[in-house]
């Protein structure tokens, strides 16, 4: 991963993070709700949801929910787009055009009405979100 892809794809997960600065209630041992020292407490339980390809977005998608104290979870297709760049490009491009829906796999564990705010992270695919993405927030 070089710094340019990894500020491409991770804009949109720390932008929000940065622009909320987010102090998400976190619950502890005895069941009360904390937050992250430093960061301006909201009291809102947050959760991070994302897709990535090659991992920029995951790397993002993990810092941010460790620094917010924040649930993770991963967004995965049902079937994988293939390892090989040109290749994923070939099957993305008419699906990202088409506004397409690309099937995911059950999130396990999900339960959203746990949770105040989500932060979705997605790669930048020609200039929108990856297809499972758009599958999931749709
Ligand atoms: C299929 C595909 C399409 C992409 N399209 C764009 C694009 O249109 N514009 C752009 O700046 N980057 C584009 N990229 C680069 C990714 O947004 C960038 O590498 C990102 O960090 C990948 O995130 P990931 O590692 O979580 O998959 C594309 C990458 C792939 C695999």
């Amino acid at each position: 991963m070089n710094r340019r892809e990894f500020v491409k794809g991770s804009l949109a997960l720390a932008g929000a993070a940065a622009f909320f600065n987010v102090g998400c209630a976190k619950e502890s041992a005895d069941g009360k709700e904390t937050s992250k020292e430093g960061t301006r407490k909201m009291d809102k339980k947050c959760m991070v949801i994302y897709y990535s390809w090659s991992g920029n977005t995951r790397f993002a998608a993990e810092t941010i929910a460790k620094k917010a104290g924040a649930a993770l979870f991963e967004i995965k297709a049902e079937t994988p787009y293939n390892s090989d760049f040109n290749k994923c490009c070939d099957e993305a491009k008419p699906e990202c055009y088409g506004k397409k829906l690309r099937p995911i796999k059950p999130i396990e564990g999900l339960d959203l009405a746990k949770y105040d705010l989500v932060f979705v992270g997605s790669p930048n695919w020609w200039g929108t979100m990856a297809p499972p993405v758009r599958t999931w927030v749709t």
